[in-house]
């Protein structure tokens, strides 16, 4: 374990805000945990943290970051109901879909790209390109700070949702993911139906993992901003997701309004909505509403938490005004 008191957070956060914390530990290993609990040098609250790539600091943390830096990932089964895969919470999301499919396994193939580690995956339901994490996740690994015991939960356990689950729900951060397994397979089964994936691919029977990965990687760096260029938290709002009436009600006003079926219920496109309230390319200090996707919030190099908080609020209210709708944002707020 590592620890830093009054800690610079700026490397641990894709949108590189400069906030402090009292404290970040670093735990490269599960058994560490017990140790960090009784450790005095890491005050309350505690926020758990892989790469930061889904969280906005407002400002300083009065407590104890808990950066989870644990590797490994193999095939730990395989039988007729899939290739089972544990992964350590730490490694790199990105890292493991790409060994996956180099080794001929399907299931992940869509979220290829997506930052952070894969403890965070399923925090927030991660997904892409018509696949989210909760079509592959078998189990989940974690310790319960409240009850202090190591708990397994299965899929359904997780009560995952669009970009949810019951970590994201639960306060205080109470579980510490450390360990994810997934259950892919070995037979081929592409998901090419979201708008753009098919086109330009090779044909279906001769593809693999691989290709689409790739494929994949390239239209999603065409599509967003690099955070490496442009610190950012990938997006920031979720899609809205409104009644049958609420759409018609839309639709009379707004014929070309993008929409797509979810379940019942019918999701919008926040970036759409945030394009047609005026906002896209908007900037307040250093805080700027992405040019090039406009449901991304970019830091322009010199922007507070506070900021771009600001404008996450302005945006909220200018789509309210234009179309009654709400955004709810889709990082972790701080
Ligand atoms: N659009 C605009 N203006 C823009 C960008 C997009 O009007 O500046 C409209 C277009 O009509 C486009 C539609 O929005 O057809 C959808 O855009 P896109 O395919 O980029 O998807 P999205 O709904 O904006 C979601 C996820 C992304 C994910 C993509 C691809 C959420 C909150 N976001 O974005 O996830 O990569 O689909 O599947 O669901 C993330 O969660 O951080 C993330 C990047």
């Amino acid at each position: 374990m590592k620890l830093v008191e009054n800690a610079d957070l700026c490397p641990f956060n894709t949108l590189r805000i400069p906030a402090r914390a009292r404290a970040v530990a670093r735990i490269d290993h599960w058994y560490e945990i017990d140790r960090l609990l009784e450790n005095r040098r890491c005050p309350q609250p505690w926020l758990i943290l892989g790469e930061g790539s889904n969280v906005l600091f407002r400002g300083d943390f009065p407590g104890t970051v808990v950066r989870i830096d644990n590797r490994g990932m193999r095939v730990s089964d395989e039988s007729r109901y899939g290739v089972f895969v544990r992964v350590a919470a730490g490694e790199n999301w990105d890292r493991l879909v790409r060994w996956t499919a180099s080794q001929g396994l399907w299931g992940i193939e869509n979220l290829a790209l997506i930052p952070g580690t894969v403890g965070a995956a399923p925090l927030q339901n991660i997904g892409a390109y018509g696949t989210e994490l909760k079509e592959s996740l078998h189990r989940v690994r974690a310790y319960d700070r409240m009850n202090r015991k190591w708990m397994e939960f299965t899929n359904a356990q997780c009560q995952f949702g669009y970009r949810t689950s019951r970590f994201k729900e639960d306060p205080d951060s109470r579980y510490i993911i450390t360990e994810v397994t997934l259950r892919l397979q070995r037979e081929a089964s592409p998901v090419l139906s979201y708008a753009g994936v098919a086109d330009g691919l090779p044909e279906e029977r001769a593809l693999k993992p691989t290709d689409l990965v790739q494929h994949i990687s390239q239209l999603r760096k065409s599509k967003l901003p690099d955070p490496e260029k442009h610190p950012n938290a990938g997006s920031f709002f979720k899609n809205p997701v409104v009644s049958g009436p609420d759409l018609e009600r839309l639709r009379d006003d707004h014929p070309k309004i993008p929409h797509y079926r979810a379940g019942e219920r019918h999701k919008l496109s926040a970036a759409w909505l945030i394009e047609h309230a005026g906002m896209k390319g908007r900037a307040m200090g250093g805080a700027q509403v992405s040019g090039q996707h406009s449901l991304v919030l970019v830091n322009n190099g010199v922007a507070s938490g506070q900021e771009i908080w600001e404008l996450a609020k302005a945006v909220q209210e200018r789509v309210y005004d234009a179309f009654g709708v709400i955004l709810e944002p889709e990082p972790v707020i701080v």
